[in-house]
C-alpha cells in the first residue's frame, strides 16, 4: 500500500509543477481579448483569469444546490480522489472536508487556489488532459470531472473517458457532470447567440450538442452499473429561486464567451451586447430551460 502511494505521488510529480497560489500573468501561451485572458495552446473556449474564477465559484454553488450535493456515485471507501479540470478548486476543497481521510488531487492547466488556508489533503497537479492523465493505472477510488464541455474536442471525448477509467481502481467510481446545448423553449435572441457560440466552438473542434452522450461513452469505455440522468432546469425569474440561480449562471457563461465570439467570428461587440441585453427577458417570456447531465459508473 505504502509503495503504491509512493509510486502514485512520484508519477504525478514527474514533470509537473506544484504551486500554492496562482496569479494570472502574461505568458507565451495566452492572449488578451476584450480585456480577458485566454489560453492559446488548448482548444478551451472560456477565459482563464480571476474574473472567470469568480464565475466558477458562483457556478460551484449553483451546481451543488440544483443537484443536491457535490457527488452522486454511491461512494463508500474513498482514499484517493481525482478532480479532472479542477479550475479554482472549490469542489475539491469541499470534498476534502466531506472526506477528511481522503487525499484529493486536482488537475488543470494552471493552479488557482482560492485565498485562505488550503486543506492539507488537497494538492494541485499541472497538466493537459489532452496529453493523457499523468497518473498510474488504478490510482484513484473516485474520479470526478465537471464541465469540460468547452474544453474537449468532440473526437477526444470517448478516449478521454477511457483515461478517467484507466486511472480509477477496479471497483472505484467515475463521475461526469456536464451542461451544454440542452436548451428548450428558446426565443430568437437566444438562438442567435447560440448559433454564434456553436460556430466559435466548431472552429476549435468542440460540439456542445454531443455532451448528452456522456453516459453512453462511460458504458462504451467499460464502466458498469452506469447511471445517466438529464435534468432540465428553468432559466430566469419566471421559475422562482431555481430559475434565478441557473439563469444567472448560464447568462454569466454567455458573458464569458462573448469576447471569443467577437475575436474569432468578428461579431461586433455592440451587436453582441444588444442581443445579450434582450436574453434575460426573453427567457422569462418563452420559459426557457437548459439541461444538466449527470453520469456515473463503476470500473
Ligand atoms: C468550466 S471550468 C470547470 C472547472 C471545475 N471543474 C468546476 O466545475 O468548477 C473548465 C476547466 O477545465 C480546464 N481545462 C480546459 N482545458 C484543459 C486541458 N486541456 N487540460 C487541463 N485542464 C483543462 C480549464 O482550465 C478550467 O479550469
Amino acid at each position: 500500500m505504502a509503495m503504491h502511494l509512493f509510486r502514485f505521488f512520484r508519477r504525478a510529480r514527474k514533470g509537473q509543477g506544484v504551486s500554492t497560489r496562482w496569479e494570472p500573468g502574461p505568458c507565451p501561451l495566452t492572449s488578451v481579448k476584450g480585456g480577458r485572458r485566454w489560453r492559446e495552446d488548448i482548444p478551451y473556449a472560456l477565459p482563464k483569469d480571476l474574473q472567470e474564477n469568480d464565475r466558477l465559484h458562483y457556478q460551484h454553488y449553483v451546481f451543488k444546490t440544483l443537484l443536491g450535493g457535490n457527488y452522486h456515485a454511491p461512494l463508500e471507501r474513498v482514499g484517493n480522489i481525482l478532480d479532472v479540470g479542477c479550475g479554482p478548486g472549490y469542489w475539491m476543497l469541499e470534498i476534502a472536508q466531506q472526506f477528511p481521510q481522503a487525499r484529493i488531487s486536482g488537475l488543470d492547466t494552471e493552479f488557482a487556489l482560492p485565498p485562505g488556508p488550503v486543506a492539507s489533503n488537497c494538492r494541485f497537479v499541472q497538466g493537459n488532459i489532452l496529453h493523457g492523465l499523468p497518473f498510474a493505472e488504478q490510482s484513484f477510488d473516485y474520479t470526478h470531472q465537471r464541465l469540460l464541455v468547452a474544453a474537449l474536442p468532440s473526437q477526444a471525448w470517448p478516449w478521454e473517458i477511457k483515461e478517467l477509467l484507466r486511472v480509477t481502481r477496479l471497483g472505484g467510481w467515475v463521475e461526469l457532470i456536464e451542461a451544454g446545448d440542452g436548451f428548450a423553449a428558446t426565443g430568437p435572441q437566444t438562438e442567435r447567440f447560440l448559433s454564434w457560440t456553436r460556430a466559435a466552438l466548431r472552429m476549435r473542434g468542440i460540439d456542445a450538442g454531443i455532451i448528452a452522450n456522456i453516459g453512453r461513452w462511460l458504458e462504451e469505455a467499460g464502466a458498469r452499473e452506469v447511471v445517466f440522468r438529464t435534468l432540465s432546469y428553468p432559466l430566469g425569474s419566471w421559475a422562482g429561486h431555481e430559475g434565478v440561480l441557473w439563469g444567472k449562471d448560464v447568462f454569466a457563461g454567455f458573458l464569458a464567451i462573448k469576447g471569443l465570439l467577437n475575436a474569432q467570428l468578428g461579431v461586433p461587440l455592440h451587436e453582441l451586447e444588444a442581443v445579450l441585453a434582450q436574453i434575460p427577458q426573453e427567457w422569462d417570456r418563452y420559459r426557457t430551460c437548459n439541461s444538466i447531465y449527470v453520469a456515473y459508473g463503476k470500473k
